[in-house]
């Protein structure tokens, strides 16, 4: 019975159909009560019991293809087409619809958020203008601090009514600031990362962009030790570059860590043997750490004596740009769909 239906259809597809007489021809065929399609039906009456459903359905297919087609040419034929030219096959799918596809940027956030995500750290997001005390000043960057010449600020001009030109607003320079609003607004313990867009007054080249995202990480609670921090960047190392992945830290200095570390991990492209990525050492940087500073604590009222814990941010354009080798940040911001392309199946 199958087959008979698969048959039909075909036969009907190849049909064509020119003019009032082909059409006519369709009709005594398949659709009159001597029909090739009331015969089918006849069969239909007979079948066993559990092929009903699947043939039925199959039957009706057949039969809407068949008044599908024939209704179409009726149109066009009595619409004053005396002949039709181009045989158009109804049946065949419309032009494909090339699906898009994550930005790589997205990509890796993903990945990190899903790796901290694991081992119970929470995701918060908050907002990209932000006030000096949170950018700066409650992060131990007190005005003046030379820290602060670190990263270029854009600085946002306020209405008159909203406090007057500067006014200490600024465009985050660093996800860090999400720090000092999560302490403000929450009790110990905290674990949560905070992926964001940040900017900078850079110039735009291959290696620097006005604009750029991170994911800043921020563990606070009794007795959280340097082990602790060690481990759980170990742990996201291994998770996001390899399992044979190694880290290694440098000591290096940001107001809001005592002490502060720079994050290496073994250059994951060359083995470590020396590559252009790694520049011949064996290790990419990857992040910036540290045990957060007791004087960050108190500015958001958190007891530094019974508190402390552990801060980290790293750039996910430079992940995303070691992960796939991509040697211009510029690629990310093009939208050239020829580069996107590329990301289909990450
Ligand atoms: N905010 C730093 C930057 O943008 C990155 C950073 C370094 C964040 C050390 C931290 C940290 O939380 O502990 O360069």
């Amino acid at each position: 019975m199958k087959d008979k239906i698969d048959n039909l259809l075909s036969e009907i597809e190849k049909m064509e159909i020119k003019s009032k007489e082909h059409l006519e021809e369709f009709r005594l065929k398949y659709l009159t009560k001597k029909g090739k399609l009331t015969a089918l039906f006849d069969d239909f009456k007979v079948i066993a019991n559990e092929e009903r459903k699947e043939v039925g359905k199959n039957l009706n297919e057949l039969k809407n293809k068949i008044q599908d087609k024939f209704n179409h040419y009726k149109e066009k034929l009595e619409g004053g087409e005396e002949t039709v030219s181009a045989d158009i096959d109804l049946t065949k799918p419309a032009n494909p619809v090339a699906f898009g596809s994550r930005h790589p940027i997205s990509i890796v956030r993903n990945q990190i958020v899903e790796i901290f995500s694991r081992i119970g750290f929470t995701v918060k997001e908050d907002r990209e203008v932000e006030d000096d005390w949170h950018n700066f000043s409650a992060l131990n960057m007190p005005e003046d601090h030379p820290a602060r010449d670190m990263q270029d600020t854009f600085f946002v001009k306020m209405s008159p009514s909203g406090g007057g030109e500067g006014g200490g607003v600024v465009l985050r320079t660093h996800t860090s600031s999400v720090q000092i609003r999560v302490m403000e607004n929450s009790k110990p313990p905290i674990r949560s990362i905070f992926p964001g867009r940040v900017y900078r007054k850079e110039n735009i080249s291959a290696r620097a962009h006005c604009f750029f995202h991170q994911v800043e990480g921020l563990y606070v609670d009794e007795n959280v030790s340097f082990a602790d921090l060690k481990q759980t960047l170990l742990y996201f190392a291994r998770e996001m570059f390899g399992e044979k992945t190694d880290i290694r830290l440098r000591p290096s200095y940001f107001p809001f860590t005592e002490p502060s570390m720079e994050v290496d991990v073994t250059c994951f492209i060359c083995g470590s043997k020396g590559c252009s990525i790694c520049k011949g050492s064996g290790w990419v940087e990857i992040l910036g750490c540290g045990m957060v500073n007791p004087k960050v604590l108190e500015n958001c009222k958190i007891d530094s004596k019974k508190y402390n814990g552990f801060a980290f941010g790293m750039g996910i354009e430079r992940i995303a740009m070691l992960k796939y080798q991509i040697n211009d940040i510029r690629f990310f911001y093009e939208n050239d769909i020829r580069f996107l392309n590329q990301f289909k199946s990450a």
